[in-house]
């Protein structure tokens, strides 16, 4: 009967209510996350009721005057837990877990003192790998410059983003660098005849944790000068390189859905355009 009560009240109560800004919380998946709710001083709880607000509300749990929490049957049911301080452990933590949280606590005169969460839930990134490809040679070419792109790819990780150091560590733009794919593909041209480090680094991040990988293509433009190894056309690198890249990552929902969008196909298409001096 309490809780129903409780319920009723409280939604009564609602737009009456001063709501804090949400507060971001970031979660890994497969690990334990806690709402910590903040209590303010001189707030002696009585009840407290924590919902889901997105995709659909949910009730998740409640405290009705100090007694044991009560657990529903919500997507938490068997991962959540009320402590006696009020916050709301979920245990693991999983991705679709993400979305909006709210707390609602009610002191023993019947204040009400309302917190609202923002739970974003991510899968930690693995360590990348990069491959070099060679670009088939071409007639414009300078002797003594190499051409290749690299593909960088991590088979864990959601939301990522990736980005690239160049030899020196420096950020790459300009006329001999340009990124492709969202910054996973790398175009680079390299002065063979200035004898230096040539190591790329790709690093990959997202919200909760980052993994980098550095590659030396010294060795790989040594080859393609003398012996074509590997060359391929421009046109083939996109067709090899993009769908590898989303095969390796086909467990991240997100890029899976991306690489079935057929963005690939219209940088082939884009491929027949001359490309950049
Ligand atoms: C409340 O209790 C939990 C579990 O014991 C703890 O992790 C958390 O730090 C405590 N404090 C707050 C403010 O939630
Ligand atoms: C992560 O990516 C998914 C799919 O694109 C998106 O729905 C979600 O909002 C993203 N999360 C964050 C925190 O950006
Ligand atoms: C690009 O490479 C050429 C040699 O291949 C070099 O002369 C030029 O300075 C480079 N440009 C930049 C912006 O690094």
């Amino acid at each position: 009967m309490g809780p129903i009560l409780l319920t009723l009240v409280l939604h009564s109560a609602i737009p009456a209510l001063l709501a804090h800004a949400p507060l971001r919380v970031l979660g890994i998946e497969g690990q334990p996350v806690f709402l910590k709710v903040n209590v303010p001083p001189d707030f002696l709880v009585r009840d407290a009721l924590w919902r889901f607000l997105t995709p659909a509300e949910e009730l998740v749990a409640i405290s009705f005057k100090g007694t044991a929490q009560n657990v529903y049957q919500s997507r938490f049911y068997g991962r959540s837990r009320l402590h006696t301080n009020f916050s709301l452990e979920i245990s693991p933590a999983a991705l679709g877990d993400s979305g909006i949280f709210s707390a609602l606590l009610v002191n023993t005169t019947g204040e009400i003192e309302k917190q609202i969460f923002h739970l974003e839930v991510y899968d930690v990134v693995s360590t990348p790998t990069i491959h070099v490809f060679g670009e088939e040679s071409n007639p414009n070419r300078k002797s003594g410059s190499c051409e290749f792109f690299l593909a960088c790819a991590a088979s864990r990780g959601t939301n990522v983003t990736y980005s690239w150091a160049g030899p020196g560590g420096e950020t790459l733009a300009g006329e001999n660098h340009s990124a492709l794919e969202n910054g996973q593909v790398l175009r680079a041209k390299l002065d063979l005849s200035e004898k230096m480090a040539s190591n790329y680094t790709c690093t990959v991040t997202n919200a909760v944790s980052a993994k980098s990988v550095s590659i030396e293509v010294q060795e790989q433009c040594q080859r393609q000068s003398g012996v074509k190894v590997t060359a391929y056309d421009y046109r083939d690198i996109l067709l090899i390189v993009v769908p590898l890249a989303c095969f390796l990552l086909s467990a991240a929902v997100i890029l899976h859905a991306k690489c079935r969008s057929g963005k690939q196909i219209s940088y082939v298409v884009a491929a027949n355009e001359p490309f950049p001096a």
